[in-house]
C-alpha cells in the first residue's frame, strides 16, 4: 500500500495508459479522480477502481481543453479528498496525420492545445495545493517528443513542446518543492491507439522488430513508470523514456 491516501488526478483516464495508472493507484491504495469524454466507459473504470479500493471516484466528464472542465476536475477533488498529491496530464490522441501539406494550422492548433496548453493550464490551476502537498506532476508525452516524426508533425510539435515545458516547470517550481516530470512511451499496444493500425506508419511502429526488447509496450508498464515518478523524490525536470531501447541507438534486428 506505497499510495496509501495519496490524492491523484489523472486525465483521459476512461482508457489505455490513463485506465491503467488510475487502477494501479487505487491497487496501491491511492485515490483518484478520473476524467474522460465518455461517460459510459468512465463509469467502468470507477467501478474497477471502487472494486480495488472500497471508495468511488468523482469522474469529470469533458474536453480536457475547455477551462470549466479543467476547473472542475481541480475543484471537485479537492472538495472531495481536501487534498492534491499528483496531476497526470495524459489525455490525448495522436489522430492528425500528416507532413507539411497535409497539416493544416487548424490540425497544429488544436493538437498543441490538447497535449500542451490543457496540461499547462491544469498546473497552474493544481499548484497552489502541489506547493501545500509538496507533491508533483507527471506529463504523459511520448517518444515522438524526443525523435520527431515527418509523418506526425503536429504531434510531434506538441509532444516537443510538452517535454521542454516539463523541464521549464521543473526549474519554476522546484524552489516550491513541486517536481515536474514527463513519462516518453513507445508504442503501447493496448490502447485505443495502439489497437488500431491506421497508417503503415502505425505498422512500422508497431512492428515488435523496431525494439531491442522485441516487443512493444503494454499499458501497465507505463502507469508504472508515473506512479515511478510522482515518488521519486530527488527526480525533477526528466523526460524519462520508456520505449522498449527504441531511441537508445540505431538498432538493427538480424545480426551481420
Ligand atoms: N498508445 C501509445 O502507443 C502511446 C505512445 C506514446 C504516447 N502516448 C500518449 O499516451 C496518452 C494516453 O493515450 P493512450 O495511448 O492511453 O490512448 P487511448 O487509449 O486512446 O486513451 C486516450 C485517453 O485520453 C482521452 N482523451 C483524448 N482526447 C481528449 C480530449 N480532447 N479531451 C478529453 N479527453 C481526451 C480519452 O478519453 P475518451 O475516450 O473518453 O474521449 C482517453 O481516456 C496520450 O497523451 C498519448 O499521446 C500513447
Amino acid at each position: 500500500m506505497s499510495l496509501q491516501d495519496k490524492v491523484y488526478i489523472v486525465t483521459g483516464s476512461s482508457s489505455g495508459i490513463g485506465r491503467a495508472t488510475a487502477l494501479e493507484i487505487c491497487r496501491q491504495g491511492g485515490r483518484v479522480t478520473l476524467h474522460g469524454r465518455d461517460a459510459s466507459k468512465l463509469q467502468g473504470v470507477a467501478d474497477e477502481c471502487s472494486s480495488l479500493n472500497q471508495i468511488e471516484p468523482p469522474q469529470i466528464v469533458g474536453d480536457v481543453t475547455d477551462l470549466e472542465i479543467q476547473k472542475r476536475l481541480v475543484n471537485e477533488t479537492i472538495i472531495r479528498y481536501e487534498k492534491l498529491d499528483c496531476l497526470v496530464n495524459n489525455a490525448g490522441n495522436s489522430s492528425s496525420y500528416g507532413g507539411i501539406d497535409g497539416t493544416s494550422l487548424e490540425d497544429l492548433r488544436s493538437t498543441l492545445e490538447v497535449h500542451c496548453v490543457a496540461p499547462f493550464s491544469l498546473a497552474k490551476l493544481a499548484t497552489p495545493h502541489l506547493v501545500k502537498s509538496q507533491g508533483s506532476i507527471v506529463n504523459v508525452s511520448s517518444v515522438l517528443g524526443q525523435a520527431a516524426s515527418n509523418v506526425v508533425i503536429s504531434y510531434s510539435a506538441a509532444k516537443g513542446a510538452l517535454d521542454s515545458l516539463t523541464r521549464a516547470l521543473a526549474v519554476d517550481l522546484g524552489p516550491k518543492g513541486v517536481r515536474v516530470n514527463s513519462v516518453n512511451p513507445g508504442v503501447i499496444q493496448d490502447t485505443d491507439i495502439g489497437r488500431v493500425s491506421r497508417t503503415a506508419f502505425d505498422a512500422f511502429w508497431m512492428t515488435p522488430d523496431r525494439y531491442p526488447l522485441n516487443r512493444v509496450g503494454k499499458s501497465e508498464e507505463i502507469a508504472k513508470a508515473i506512479i515511478h515518478l510522482s515518488t521519486a523524490t530527488f527526480t525533477t525536470g526528466e523526460n524519462y523514456r520508456v520505449d522498449g531501447g527504441l531511441l537508445a541507438g540505431c538498432y538493427w534486428a538480424t545480426n551481420m
